[in-house]
């Protein structure tokens, strides 16, 4: 029964794929619009070295058999023209004198402000390369654009009114100071490909208005969309501030390559622990690279016997599933009361069952093709691997795959010594454990190799208030009856352990991109004057 019940289901995931000429009209996409190219000291240009195919995650239907289409190329990349980049960075940063580290926060921010202006005419294009190249769904791309925006915006203002990061004047005794920011130096920021614009451009802009030179290079998929910024970004801001490149066939090597020169001030990287540190080491003077790394997860909830049933299924799907488990957010394990647990459970894979999976476009898709190659084998080890140490697939047609479609499969209950209780799956599976007294909550907590966010649902205050009083000693944030997320965006985000170092947030980026620095003088000299001339000129 249930291998017919599978069948069934793979081929309604088969059937999820379009043939060419059923993509509607509004999103197709026309290959020839995207030439190869990438942006080095302040010009566009176009690359007639080898290239790299862009195959996209939904895959297409000619005669009866489903494959993933080729969407476009971009330069797979030599060391020479990584190592140019660098050079253009370092001359735009020129020890500090470059025009951009120079320029005042005033022309920083109109040159920002001007950008917006351009990026926002890319917004229906962007919108689309976004389904295409990480099969990420129709509302959910409009919100990675729109948010992205938001956040620059958000930015400028705390820029314009802060204190803290833009300049304050201080006396104390015989003492006066200006407090001010300045730029750290020359900056590699590399994105995760789950939020390729969104988690690439809240690196980037708060690195260029504090005044750093920048060295960008294209997450691992959402790689075509960044084309369409790069004339933007030559009309707004001077050579060589931003250099935008991209990997070779073997992309870690040639930021190898970068940090091995010792000419990378700050390395800003979301993606995994261990390609973080296969990169920070390799820096030849470590005391001279600031790193500000958000990194894996394995973020928990605890469902206790009290909690309001309704609201934490409702959250948990939101949370272990939203773009298919592929954030570093994302839930990726439920511990519930073992009372309340074939009650959770049975409402739970209702829910999950309910989701609609087919393309990014489909009107309320929430399950969609997924970008990683070789990811459907991962998700299914997994689930193998859970399965042999005593759990089951509990939800009806979970772990069906098909192309690179897969449904997701609630694992349950899930031993201790199962990979799915320890590593980040960062896709479509979900491990459940009962539990019967919290420690056993906490006991996986305090063993983790991560340490960013956890969720409580249940209704007694006591309780969670002693629990919160632990668990904000092992996590950074703490969601009451809620998901586990990065926003706000005003909140700080940032990870214990393996899951991060430095915080991001709108004002804390901008301070994890600077260094504070003082002008001080003693109040009876000329010094006050020369300060405030410090200032005026700034
Ligand atoms: O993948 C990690 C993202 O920063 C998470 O952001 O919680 O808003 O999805 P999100």
């Amino acid at each position: 029964m249930n291998n017919i019940l599978h069948e069934d289901m793979a081929q309604r995931l088969k059937d999820a794929f379009p043939s060419p000429d059923e993509i509607p009209e509004d999103f197709r996409l026309s290959a020839s619009n995207y030439t190869p190219c990438y942006l080095l000291d302040g010009k566009v240009r176009s690359w007639d070295g080898p290239l790299a195919a862009v195959y996209s995650p939904i895959c297409l239907k000619q005669s009866n058999v489903i494959k993933r289409p080729i969407i476009g190329q971009v330069p797979a990349m030599n060391e020479s023209t990584t190592l140019a980049a660098l050079d253009a960075a370092r001359r735009a940063w020129n020890n500090g004198r470059g025009d951009w580290p120079q320029m005042s926060f005033a022309a920083r921010i109109e040159a920002v402000e001007a950008f917006v202006a351009l990026m926002l005419k890319s917004r229906e294009e962007i919108i689309k390369l976004l389904m295409w190249e990480i099969g990420k769904n129709l509302e959910e791309s409009r919100a990675e654009f729109d948010r992205t925006v938001d956040y620059i915006g958000l930015t400028v203002e705390v820029l314009k009114n802060a204190d803290r990061i833009g300049t304050s004047f201080r006396q104390r005794g015989d003492m006066v100071a200006r407090v001010g920011s300045a730029p750290v130096g020359v900056c590699l920021l590399m994105g995760p490909f789950n939020n390729p614009l969104y988690e690439t451009y809240t690196m980037l802009i708060p690195a260029l208005l504090m005044g750093n030179t920048t060295i960008v290079k294209a997450p691992k998929f959402g790689v075509i969309l960044h084309q369409l910024l790069f004339q933007p970004l030559a009309d707004c801001f001077p050579p060589g501030v931003i250099n935008f490149v991209y990997g070779a066939d073997n992309g870690a090597d040639n930021m190898s390559v970068l940090m091995r020169t010792g000419h990378i001030d700050v390395f800003s990287f979301i993606g995994s622990a261990g390609g973080a540190a296969a990169l920070v080491q390799q820096h030849p003077r470590l005391f001279r690279l600031r790193s500000i790394l958000s990194l894996e997860a394995k973020n928990s909830a605890l469902i206790m016997a009290d909690a309001d049933m309704a609201r934490a299924v409702r959250e948990c799907v939101v949370g272990a599933l939203g773009f298919n488990g592929q954030r570093c957010t994302a839930l990726k394990i439920l511990f519930v009361h073992e009372s309340v647990a074939d009650e959770f459970l049975k409402e739970f894979c209702g829910a999950v069952n309910a989701l609609s999976i087919g393309m990014p476009w489909h009107k309320g898709v929430k399950l969609t093709p997924l970008p990683e190659f070789g990811k459907v084998r991962s998700m299914t080890a997994y689930v193998d691997d859970a399965v042999a140490k005593g759990g089951s697939v509990v939800n009806r047609n979970g772990g069906t795959a098909c192309g690179t479609l897969f449904f997701p499969a609630i694992v349950y209950p899930v031993a201790r010594t199962a990979e799915l209780y320890r590593k980040e799956q960062f896709g479509p599976v979900v491990p459940v454990c009962p539990y019967g007294d919290y420690e056993e909550f906490l006991d996986f907590v305090v063993a983790s190799d991560y340490g960013q966010q956890v969720s409580l649902f249940g209704r007694n205050p006591d309780k969670i208030a002693k629990l919160a009083g632990y668990l904000e000693n092992q996590v950074c944030r703490i969601n009451l009856n809620c998901k586990c997320q990065r926003g706000p965006d005003m909140l700080p985000f940032t990870g214990r352990k393996d899951s991060g170092m430095t915080t991001l947030s709108i004002s804390d980026t901008l301070g994890s991109f600077s260094v504070p620095s003082v002008v001080a003088a003693r109040s009876d000299s000329e010094g006050p004057a020369m300060i405030r001339q410090i200032a005026t000129n700034r």
